[in-house]
C-alpha cells in the first residue's frame, strides 16, 4: 500500500482551479519530486497534504488514514512534516535550541516532565547537527547563519522528528550551486526512515535524488512516473521547452 494516496483532489481560489482532479501515489521510503511551471499548483498541493489549507474535492489518504479534512496538528502527530518555501526558524535562538524546541514540541507534557530534560536529548541533537554540518555552529544564533545553512537547520528541525512523510517546498531556493549539491547528499540518508515529497525548479538536481516525479501543469497532472520515464516524456519536454 502507498504511504500517501491523493485521489481526485481539487482546490479552488475564487474561480481559479489551482488543483483539478489530481491523482498521485507515493510509496513508502521513496523520494517523490513535484515539478512544473510557476503557478502550476505545486505549493497548493503540498499545503493540502499538510493541512495548511483544505482540498475542496477528492481525498488524501496518509498511512491508511483519511486526512483530507483533518487539522495540521493531527497530521503532524501522525508523522507528517512540512517545510515551507519561506524559512521558519527562530532567529534569536541558537541552532542547538532551535532543534531542541522542535523535538520538544512533539513530546507530550507528561514525557517532558518525566524525561531527564535537556541533557537526555543532547546526543540526539548533536548527532543531527553533525548530520547537517552544523555541529560547530551549535551555539551560533540561527539568525546569523547564511541563508543556505538556515535552510539546512530547518530541514534538520524536521528530520529530528523522524517524520514518516516530509514535505519540502523548494528547499534549495537561494542556495549556491555548492550548497545545492550538498543538500542532495544531506537528504539521502533520511530515506531509511522517511518518505519525501519535494518541490524543486532545478530539474537536474531533482532527477538525481528522486525515484519518481509528478509533473503538474495548470493544476493538472501532466505526467508521472519514474525519473527515466519523465525524462523521455514528450509532453513534459514540450511544456519545459515552450513555457519554462
Ligand atoms: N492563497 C491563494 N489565493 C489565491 N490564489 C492562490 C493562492 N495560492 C495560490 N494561488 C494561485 O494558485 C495557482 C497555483 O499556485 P501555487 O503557489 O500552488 O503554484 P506553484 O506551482 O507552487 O508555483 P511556483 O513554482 O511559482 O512556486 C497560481 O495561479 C496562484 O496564483
Ligand atoms: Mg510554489
Amino acid at each position: 500500500m502507498a504511504l500517501l494516496e491523493i485521489k481526485d483532489v481539487g482546490k479552488k481560489f475564487g474561480t481559479l482551479r489551482a488543483l483539478d482532479g489530481i491523482n498521485v501515489s507515493v510509496g513508502e521510503n521513496s523520494f517523490h519530486g513535484l515539478i512544473g511551471p510557476n503557478g502550476s499548483g505545486k505549493s497548493t498541493l503540498l499545503k493540502a497534504i499538510a493541512g495548511d489549507h483544505y482540498a475542496d474535492e477528492g481525498s488524501i489518504i496518509f498511512n491508511g488514514l483519511d486526512i483530507t479534512q483533518r487539522s495540521p496538528e493531527f497530521r503532524a502527530k501522525n508523522g507528517l512534516n512540512l517545510k515551507f518555501q519561506i524559512t521558519s526558524i527562530f532567529p534569536e535562538l541558537s541552532c542547538y535550541d532551535n532543534i531542541l524546541l522542535s523535538i520538544q514540541s512533539m513530546q507530550s507534557v507528561w514525557s517532558l516532565i518525566t524525561s531527564r530534560g535537556k541533557d537526555s536529548l543532547n546526543d540526539k541533537i548533536m548527532d543531527t547537527l553533525e548530520q547537517f554540518k552544523l555541529a560547530d555552529r551549535a551555539e551560533t544564533l540561527a539568525g546569523e547563519l547564511s541563508h543556505g545553512l538556515q535552510q539546512w537547520l530547518e530541514i534538520a528541525m524536521s528530520v529530528i522528528r523522524k517524520p514518516k512523510l516530509l514535505l519540502l517546498d523548494e528547499p534549495t531556493g537561494g542556495m549556491s550551486p555548492e550548497e545545492r549539491r550538498a543538500t542532495g547528499e544531506l537528504l539521502l540518508p533520511i530515506k531509511n526512515h522517511t518518505t519525501l515529497v519535494i518541490v524543486e525548479h532545478d530539474l537536474e538536481w531533482i532527477k538525481d535524488i528522486c525515484d519518481n516525479l509528478t509533473v503538474l501543469d495548470q493544476g493538472k497532472v501532466l505526467d508521472d512516473g519514474s525519473v527515466e520515464q519523465i525524462e523521455k516524456s514528450e509532453k513534459v519536454k514540450e511544456v519545459y521547452t515552450t513555457r519554462v
